[in-house]
């Protein structure tokens, strides 16, 4: 049953990502390995939701840079500095970033022509360090709201509860 990937489109989000929950931590059962569980976080929410693209960017150097981690999609870009873009906006803020229309946030990197929307999430270890940001992007306009923002910044927590 963990092993399998559920598609949990159709599904009203809540259960979605109490759903997503299980599996992750059915998954990830006993394992405390932030890499395993960036790979698994974002191959089941990709899939799971049938996002554009979907994964980690890791802290390499506190405060400067961003580095492409674990992902699901067509090739990301591989470093962000802090402060560019939606992820690097994230990663300065240590705040989630919802963007209804990449058009509109200045800056935006496109590393695919298809991205409409997207979510950047804060990842951040035990002592409230961040260590990474989880990105989702996603080809329809406004796709994320307040709901998938309470539910991933939950879902990252995984990564404060494991190091
Ligand atoms: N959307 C990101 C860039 C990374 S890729 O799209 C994978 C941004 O503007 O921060």
């Amino acid at each position: 049953m963990a092993e399998e990937t559920p598609d949990l489109r159709g599904l009203p989000k809540s259960d979605a990502y109490a759903t997503l929950e299980s599996h992750v931590h059915a998954v990830l059962d006993g394992i405390a390995d932030p890499i395993a569980g960036m790979a698994t976080i974002s191959s089941l929410l990709h899939h799971g939701f049938g996002h554009l693209w979907t994964g980690f960017y890791r802290v390499v150097e506190p405060g400067r840079v961003l580095r492409v981690g674990p992902y699901q999609g067509t090739l990301g870009c591989l470093d962000i500095p802090f402060g560019k873009g939606v992820c690097g906006t994230a990663a300065e803020r240590g705040a989630t970033v919802l963007v209804d229309d990449v058009r509109d946030f200045p800056g935006h990197i496109a590393c695919d022509a298809r991205a409409q929307s997207e979510i950047v999430v804060p990842v951040f270890d035990r002592q409230r360090r961040l260590i990474a940001v989880l990105d989702i992007d996603s080809d329809r306009r406004a796709a994320f709201d307040v709901e998938d923002q309470t539910a991933l910044e939950y879902l990252v927590q995984w990564f404060a509860r494991h190091d």
